[in-house]
């Protein structure tokens, strides 16, 4: 037992009435749905896995068996609009390691290809209902306000999470803790009056002090890439460069002015992109031809979607 019982207590009553309890991977025991909405959360937002990410991709991969048997493809594809296809594919990797079931410890978690210290822990502390710390961004940003950490460590993050685990309901405690950071204890002018764990906080008096945030840093890219068209045909390459690495793109050109087709910005991870289009008559290297009609299901990146409409 810890001291924090009755700010341990605030904080569950709180979360009874205003947590978030229409997620259904909360309402789940299934640990794949479990694992693939953490997946699915790490870069997108909440309403939108909810709605239309998650309960697509259960339609069409209901187990982590179905999962590892359905060509890569079609997961890459199916992955269309979540971007950051690295994570379909470690996603997909994963199910064929795991063949009929998740292992259910963080030290073999962490083994699998996608599966980082913070979603072995969700996968287990929601999941498996086990005693242990999870820490994502908002539930750091309540611990480091709540302990006035300045500049803690990851592992005396975790460390001091783990302090304050509720042990008699610790998966209740951690989503609580989510749902504080992302609705209450938020980045910015955080709503302390609302908040259940003010008279215990130790930061309430300088919330922003404990929680700096690095500038995110952005590299511009300008891009040229060929449009080549015939026999209602486009002519595609499989990407080598870090950028969509494996996926089918269109092909990177010297740029000719005045075959100028178009032009349109994207942003990716940390670049922010300015792709132009040129209409080309020939293409280098190796090209896989795709039928213009198939291009809305083929696994191709979100960039060469976008471009769909110059074509
Ligand atoms: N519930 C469980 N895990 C979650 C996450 N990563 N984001 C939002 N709600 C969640």
């Amino acid at each position: 037992m810890n001291n924090f019982k009755q700010t341990q207590n605030k904080l569950l009553q709180w979360y009874k009435t205003y947590g978030r309890h229409d997620l259904p991977w909360r309402n789940t025991n299934d640990i794949y749905h479990i694992y693939l909405s953490e997946i699915m959360l790490q870069q997108t937002q909440v309403n939108r896995v909810r709605d239309e990410y998650y309960p697509q991709f259960l339609a069409k991969f209901p187990s982590l068996k179905a999962l590892a048997k359905a060509p890569l493809d079609d997961v890459v594809s199916s992955w269309s609009g979540l971007g950051y296809y690295s994570r379909a594919k470690n996603l997909h990797k994963t199910a064929q390691l795991s063949v009929n079931s998740l292992p259910s410890t963080q030290d073999e978690l962490i083994k699998l290809p996608g599966i980082g210290k913070y979603t072995a822990s969700a996968i287990c502390s929601f999941g498996h209902k086990q005693n242990i710390p999870v820490v994502d961004t908002n539930i750091a940003r309540v611990i480091k306000r709540f302990f006035a950490l300045v500049n803690p460590t990851e592992k005396e993050l975790w460390q001091i999470t783990g302090t304050f685990v509720n042990e008699d309901d610790s998966r209740h405690h951690n989503l609580a803790l989510m749902d504080l950071g992302s609705l209450v204890c938020v980045p910015k002018n955080p709503n302390c009056d609302l908040c259940p764990l003010k008279k215990e906080c130790q930061g309430i008096n300088e919330p922003e002090l404990y929680t700096q945030t690095k500038k995110k840093e952005y590299e511009s890219l300008e891009l040229f890439y060929g449009v080549l068209i015939k026999n209602n045909q486009i002519a595609l390459k499989i990407s080598k460069e870090r950028m969509y690495k494996g996926m089918l793109v269109l092909p990177s050109i010297d740029p000719i002015e005045d075959q100028f087709l178009g032009e349109f910005k994207h942003a990716y991870t940390k670049y922010r992109l300015r792709v132009k289009l040129y209409t080309v008559e020939e293409i280098e290297g190796e090209i896989v031809w795709m039928d213009l009609e198939k291009l809305g299901n083929a696994p191709i990146s979100s960039l060469t979607k976008k471009a769909q409409k110059f074509l």
